[in-house]
């Protein structure tokens, strides 16, 4: 079972982008968080992280028919970007939206996500965790 990790604009950036709000962790050491995690759980994972938006688009595509499920944190694409949202409806892999951050308890922008309707489902707030509570999601989900 294959499972892709898309993570969105300015992921590279953790570690240093706004510790008290997305935490100290880098980019790399949650994706070996991930990768741990796939192999005690017998799932084939890769992660990508991309910043803008036609190459997420492009990665779900690509996903179509290669992956069984994609991990997605869209960054904030989530509140407008409606070209993600279309190619989630399109592909028909299950994608699972995951944010660092409670979008909820946050700036009055960041409380939609225009992904959330075409997703298998949402997990946020959790930190680097809601990526791997993701992964357990994926596993039974596929
Ligand atoms: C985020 C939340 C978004 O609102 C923000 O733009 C991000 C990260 C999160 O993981 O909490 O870049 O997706």
């Amino acid at each position: 079972m294959r499972v892709l990790v898309i993570h969105g604009p300015n992921l590279n950036l953790l570690g240093e982008r706004e510790p008290a709000v997305y935490g100290t962790q880098t980019l790399p050491q949650i994706d070996a968080q991930i990768a741990e995690l796939a192999k005690e759980l017998q799932l084939e994972v890769r992660s990508v992280q991309h910043n803008s938006e036609g190459a997420i688009v492009d990665e779900l595509h690509a996903a179509r028919g290669s992956y069984d499920a994609v991990i997605l944190n869209p960054g904030a694409y989530t509140h407008y970007a409606y070209a993600i949202a279309d190619a989630i409806a399109a592909i028909g892999t299950p994608v699972i939206e995951v944010h660092l951050s409670n979008i909820f308890a946050r700036e009055a922008f960041r409380r939609k996500s225009v992904v959330a309707p075409v997703c298998a489902g949402t997990i946020g707030g959790f930190g680097a965790d809601s990526y791997l509570l993701a992964l357990r999601a994926a596993a039974h989900k596929i």
